[in-house]
């Protein structure tokens, strides 16, 4: 699953989309860590959706990642800001992609 000390274990690249990006980022095989009070390890996501589907502020949306050997869709947390630390994004996620830091 996504390392939730990321921001001290990783190096921050950029941003895109307004959002944090942590690397190591080398498209399309390596797409980083994306966010930051909601954080998506879009080397790890397979798109499953339930995340986007099911959070009640409707943090997230699809963009679109060709070639990337998980999926070819990410869930960008681009409205990160909404977000009320309920968890049920961390929690549904099946191979754990995503970190919130609700401290
Ligand atoms: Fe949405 Fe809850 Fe996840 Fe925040 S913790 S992004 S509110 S599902
Ligand atoms: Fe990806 Fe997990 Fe959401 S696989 S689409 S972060 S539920």
């Amino acid at each position: 699953g996504i390392d939730p000390n990321f921001d001290d274990n990783r190096e921050h690249v950029g941003e895109e989309n307004g959002l944090d990006v942590w690397g190591p980022v080398d498209p399309p095989e390596k797409l980083g860590i994306h966010g930051a009070h909601v954080a998506v390890d879009y080397d790890i996501c397979i798109a499953d959706g339930a995340c986007l589907e099911n959070c009640p502020v409707d943090v997230f949306d699809w963009v679109d990642t060709p070639d990337h050997p998980e999926s070819e869709k990410k869930v960008e947390p681009t409205r990160e800001d909404q977000c009320i630390d309920c968890m049920l994004c961390v929690d549904i996620c099946p191979v754990d992609a995503i970190d919130v830091d609700a401290s």
